[in-house]
């Protein structure tokens, strides 16, 4: 038996991380909030008022999570002219696949034509997309994977009992995705994470597969806790909150979202900092949503290339999970 082990080699990862290009998606389909009335016991006023939506996506019975994913990822390689080729690792942050095997990411990788990708399933729910691009930029400054595509990617209409207005009038469906690569400068600060299991409740998925939540609790939670982890990214980041350009929540609700701004505005954050509301107009897509509204506020022109975006997700577990990041 040998006494001495032979050193392992390491490989040497990139400097940084930065996002090269980023797409998405979202269903044909528009529901507005009349046509929900005309289904339960509820009214456009109301939905607006308390949620802040106008109008969401549904997606078709033939259109799934993966094909929605496949869409976006696609929009965000050609957005960062990158060829499939030259991407190893996909992973699709989601909550809603039909079942748990066979995962999205495989089935992903292969139809965007990205060869024997390292591929894998997150589930951190509405949290998932800042967990994915934390993962794939360490991975990348560790020298695992050269170039990660991240797509959150839900079909939240599939675990929605559309008579429980609770749920029904929020969740909607669609997929957001950023091309994540090597860079000098870098463009994606520390993830700070974390999670609050003892909440477990507050938001699950019932033996019949519908989600229950406590929009109260959870309302509660999200106003008062998640504010400050979107200040521990920015400090991770060696930036004040001045530095922020803009601000993208999950969009779980227009209050939560006006409510952890006005506490970083409390803090710091300028007043002209510009406050994503993609909400509005897609509901609650939970991982997709905050690169759904990056994309949209990209095209829209309310966010430009080099602004610095304060990105911040939470949800069931509970988890959570935020980071800076430099827009492509
Ligand atoms: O994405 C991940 C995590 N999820 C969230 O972050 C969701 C967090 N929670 C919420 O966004 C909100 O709690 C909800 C949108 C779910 C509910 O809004 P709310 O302002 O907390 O409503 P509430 O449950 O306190 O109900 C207020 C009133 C009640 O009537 P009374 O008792 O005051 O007469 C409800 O019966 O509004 C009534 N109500 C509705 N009315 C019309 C509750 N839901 C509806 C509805 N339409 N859909």
């Amino acid at each position: 038996m040998s006494t001495s082990r032979p050193a392992l080699t390491l490989p040497r990862g990139a400097e940084a991380a930065r996002v090269l290009g980023v797409g998405s998606t979202q269903p044909d389909r528009v529901v507005t909030n009349d046509d929900l009335a005309a289904r339960m016991d509820t009214s456009d006023e109301w939905i607006r008022d308390r949620v802040g939506i106008v109008e969401r996506r549904f997606a078709d019975s033939d259109e799934g999570v993966v094909d929605m994913a496949v869409t976006a990822g696609a929009k965000a390689l050609a957005d960062a002219g990158v060829a499939p080729a030259d991407v190893d690792t996909v992973i699709v942050p989601s909550c809603t696949m039909p079942s748990p095997i066979p995962n999205a990411a495989a089935q992903v990788a292969d139809r965007i034509g990205i060869a024997a990708a390292g591929a894998f399933d997150l589930n951190a729910a509405c949290a998932g997309f800042c967990y994915g691009l934390g993962v794939a930029s360490d991975l990348i400054r560790a020298g695992s994977a050269t170039r990660v595509l991240v797509i959150g990617a839900e079909k939240l209409t599939d675990v929605v009992d559309h008579d429980d207005r609770s749920t029904a009038i929020i969740f909607a469906d669609g997929a957001g995705a950023a091309l994540v690569g090597p860079s000098r400068e870098p463009g994606i600060g520390p993830v700070t994470w974390g999670s609050a299991g003892d909440l477990v409740d507050m938001i699950y998925m019932r033996d019949d597969r519908y989600l229950f939540q406590e929009g109260q609790s959870v309302f509660r939670w999200a106003t008062t806790q998640i504010a400050p982890v979107a200040l521990r990214a920015v400090e991770l980041a060696g930036l004040a909150l001045s530095d922020i350009d803009v601000l993208i929540p999950h969009q779980a609700n227009l209050r939560i979202v006006e409510a952890i701004a006005k506490r970083l505005r409390a803090k710091g954050a300028r007043d002209d900092l510009v406050v994503a509301d993609d909400i509005r107009y897609s509901g609650n897509t939970s991982s997709a949503s905050i690169p759904l509204a990056l994309d949209h506020m990209r095209a829209a022109g309310t966010v430009r290339s080099g602004d610095v975006i304060l990105a911040v997700g939470f949800g069931a577990g509970l988890s959570y999970a935020a980071q800076v990041l430099v827009c492509p």
